[in-house]
């Protein structure tokens, strides 16, 4: 028996030969707008129209948006090799960056990456790293029982995230961490700024805001070398220790594209695409993660008791994670309605015909995370905080693509296990020392943003 009542006739079951999906209702600027007042709002919406459909925008943009399983399934693991990223998102050309991992687009340029950067996140390794995200989350924590209420618990994960990642990878100090989250932070916002304009005015431009990311960018470059600099005028240790240390061991000044070598200017700018892969991710995660436990008094307390009945006080390390399984099914469910990454963008490389449609070659096709999480083929209450979803049974009955907030396939977030151990080990943590109750009056809203934001969260903080 199917414990998901409302099976809807999925299209693909009804093509016949391959067409174009249906134009999505409404005016080019009508979407326009929607999408730049509340884009996660505007792509559920969207979701809640048809499994596929085109949508245009002005001044001739046009895509696919896909919500639907079977095609995610399709385009992000079954045909990954057709289906690259989109070369709005690859075109460091015009940034003047060499290619890191996230934005390289060529697939053989793009395994010999991954292959490099692979060895920190292997999961004995990752274990290696608890320690450390204790230690710097009871730092984080250590006042909050004196401070009592705190403005914006979102703002205190991104500081915990940003020191984490820069810590973990490549032994930054706080005063680098800060420095790279300002920088992060402004990039962020006029990204989002500029990927809802119009007019993409040239880089090179000396306009204000070009000028003030072009100044944080070379405060964070900065950083980065003098860091990388250090570490080359180290001792050499017979084991790395960290990615930089990794990255180091394959430095050539000479390396050219596609070879076993990264030049110094690549191992910088890998070194920035992790942190910005992983820091903002992990702290939206854990800000919504407690935004929804302190709201669903049932989670909390079975949460609470699981905690308390598996760790005793004190505190947890990697191999506790197994044994907290429902700690994990809230991590899950919040990743399920707020998927930080709530939208992917890819792009045809070649022809194809998939579910009674023709997607013609260069075609750009959004992903529609967002909708997806929430299709009622596949939750049961798609629209309420329900751990539940994630039970053995209920994981069992879903189809691979119907949870994507890592996405599926090769190209799957790299840092996954890293995010999931961080959140695993800083929610207990927090839990046992604090009883945090959400002090808005409203209920939390998403803020527009490239990622899926939260506006601040306001909590009260008790001691247990
Ligand atoms: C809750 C936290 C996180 C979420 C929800 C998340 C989500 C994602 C998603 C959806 C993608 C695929 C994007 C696309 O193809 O368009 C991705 C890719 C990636 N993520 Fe994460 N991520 C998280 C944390 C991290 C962390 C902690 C790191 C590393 C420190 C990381 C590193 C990466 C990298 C390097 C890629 C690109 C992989 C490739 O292209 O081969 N992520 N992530």
């Amino acid at each position: 028996m199917t414990i998901f009542p409302h099976k809807k006739t999925s299209h693909l079951e009804t093509a016949a030969t391959p067409q174009l999906p249906p134009i999505a209702a409404g005016s080019a600027v009508a979407h326009y707008l929607h999408f730049r007042r509340d884009p996660f709002g505007f792509w559920l919406a969207l979701g809640r129209t048809a499994a596929v459909t085109r949508l245009q925008l002005p001044l001739g943009w046009a895509f696919w948006v896909v919500s639907d399983e079977a095609w995610v399934d399709r385009i992000l693991a079954q045909q990954s090799y057709t289906y690259l990223r989109s070369r709005y998102l690859t075109d460091t050309k015009r940034r003047g960056t060499p290619p890191n991992l996230t934005q390289t687009r060529d697939w053989k340029q793009w395994l010999w990456k991954r292959r490099l950067m692979q060895p920190p996140f292997h999961k004995e390794r990752l274990a290696a790293f608890g320690e450390t995200i204790v230690q710097e989350t009871n730092t984080l924590i250590a006042d909050w029982g004196e401070r009592g209420h705190l403005a914006d618990v979102g703002d205190e994960f991104r500081t915990l995230t940003i020191r984490l990642i820069t810590k973990l990878l490549y032994a930054g100090s706080e005063g680098d961490a800060h420095i790279f989250r300002q920088t992060l932070d402004a990039y962020m916002d006029f990204g989002f700024r500029r990927a809802t304009s119009l007019i993409h005015w040239p880089l090179w431009l000396p306009l204000p805001a070009h000028r003030r990311v072009a100044r944080l960018r070379q405060q964070a470059e900065e950083a980065a070398w003098r860091l990388v600099l250090a570490r080359m005028e180290g001792e050499e240790t017979a084991e790395p220790h960290d990615l930089l240390d990794m990255l180091l061991a394959i430095f050539d000044p000479e390396a050219k594209e596609g070879e076993e070598a990264f030049t110094l200017e690549q191992i910088i700018h890998h070194l920035g695409d992790l942190t910005v892969a992983g820091y903002e991710t992990t702290a939206l995660g854990l800000t919504w993660l407690f935004y929804f436990v302190s709201t669903h008094p049932e989670v909390e307390a079975r949460l609470r008791d699981e905690v308390e009945t598996v760790l005793q006080g004190r505190p947890p390390t990697a191999a506790d994670v197994s044994r907290l399984p429902y700690l994990n099914m809230v991590i899950l469910e919040t990743l399920r309605l707020r998927p930080p990454v709530f939208v992917m963008l890819r792009e045809a490389d070649k022809a194809d015909d998939f579910g009674g449609y023709h997607v013609p070659a260069g075609t750009q096709i959004f992903l529609n995370v967002a909708a997806l999480h929430r299709d009622p083929r596949y939750w049961a209450t798609p629209e309420a905080f329900n751990p539940d979803h994630f039970t053995a049974e209920a994981k069992a009955q879903r189809p691979h693509g119907a949870f994507t907030p890592f996405s599926i396939g090769p190209r799957k977030c790299l840092g996954d296990g890293l995010a999931l151990l961080e959140m695993n080990l800083i929610v207990p943590l927090i839990l046992q020392r604090y009883q945090l109750s959400y002090s808005g009056t409203q209920p939390l809203r998403v803020k527009p943003g490239v990622r899926l934001q939260a506006e601040p969260l306001p909590m009260r903080i008790e001691r247990k």
